[in-house]
């Protein structure tokens, strides 16, 4: 089967910098693809390009195996989307929103109907069905636009941070249909800053910084190739330091504030080393997503 998303050399410039700086990517059919990068990283221009919203600068891309440029008239057809900024119509209902959509994709009316009263039961959002979209709490927001994407039976799904500002009730309802469309068959590309979210939806990741990719793979492949198995939080030191008293102990170690976090692949010799330090705080846990995302793009803000 072809791929669903095909990129070559992407390049998206805006006065002064390249905000996509030739990028190589595939989102296979079926798979939940996931991009993770800090903000200003490209990765909604990335995700703009892809539904055909921002022109490229550069490079290639071939959707379901047919090049998007010239815009092929059925390609948009065939995708749903979920923008970062909500942009419902605030002073129509929640039903009237559906409808409006779905008038794009010339779907008979009778069938707009029965798709829509799917799609709220979906959504759980049967019983706001007549309420205004600005009458929503965030999470109906985003749980409405989730619903709105699926309206056409798109084969891709592109959504751009899907759950942000939703409580953790939210986010795990929309995880869960997120992983009902992908075992019906349906593609989903999508980011996000909950590495999480990333961990638990994603086949496969790629990370991205300053508009180019650092590393791509499964959540685990990342996780074995940059960071080592454990991790010690030592926390309480009150930001003395004391690194170089460390450096016998196994692995690596990185001070940040009144923590030092040692990746090691020998938690309890680390562990063993602070047993008598009861002013200390001390954590193991398994190296994680958001290890590797600190590793790759570094601890320092952005904007
Ligand atoms: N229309 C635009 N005009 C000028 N610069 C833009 C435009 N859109 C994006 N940029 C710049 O391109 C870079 C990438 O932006 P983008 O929105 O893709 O980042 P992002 O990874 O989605 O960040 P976030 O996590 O904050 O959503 C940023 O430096 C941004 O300021
Ligand atoms: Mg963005």
């Amino acid at each position: 089967m072809a791929d669903v998303v095909f990129a070559t050399g992407l390049i998206r410039e805006y006065p002064g910098h390249k905000a996509v700086n030739s990028i190589d990517f595939v989102v296979k059919s079926g798979e939940c693809f996931g991009i993770l990068g800090p903000n200003g990283a490209g990765k909604s221009t990335t995700l703009k390009m892809v539904i055909g919203l921002t022109a490229l600068d550069g490079g290639g891309l071939e959707l379901f195996g047919q090049p998007m440029y010239p815009e092929h008239p059925t390609i948009s057809q065939r995708i749903g989307v979920v923008p970062q900024e909500d942009n419902l119509d605030p002073d129509l209902s929640v039903v009237e929103n559906l409808l409006v959509y779905g008038r794009y994709f010339a779907i008979p009316n009778h069938e707009l109907k029965l798709k829509i009263a799917e799609l709220l039961v979906f959504a759980q959002l049967e019983e706001r069905q007549d309420a205004m979209a600005r009458e929503l709490s965030g999470g109906m927001l985003r749980r409405l636009v989730i619903a709105r994407s699926l309206i056409g039976n798109p084969d891709l799904v592109v959504l751009d941070e899907p759950t942000t500002g939703l409580d953790p009730q939210a986010r795990h309802m929309i995880w869960q249909r997120l992983r009902t469309l992908r075992e019906k068959g349906v593609t989903l590309l999508l980011t996000t800053h909950y590495m999480e979210e990333a961990a638990q939806l994603c086949d496969r990741l790629m990370v991205m910084n300053h508009g180019k990719i650092l590393d791509q793979g499964s959540p685990a492949e990342l996780i074995s190739r940059h960071v080592e198995p454990e991790v010690v939080e030592v926390r309480g030191n009150g930001g003395s330091s004391e690194i170089e008293e460390y450096s016998n102990l196994p692995g690596r170690v990185e001070h940040v504030g009144d923590t030092m976090f040692f990746y090691s692949d020998d938690a309890h010799t680390i562990l063993d080393y602070f047993r008598d330090r009861h002013d200390l705080t001390c954590l193991m846990r398994p190296a994680n997503l958001e290890d590797v995302f600190l590793k790759l793009t570094g601890r320092e803000l952005r904007d």
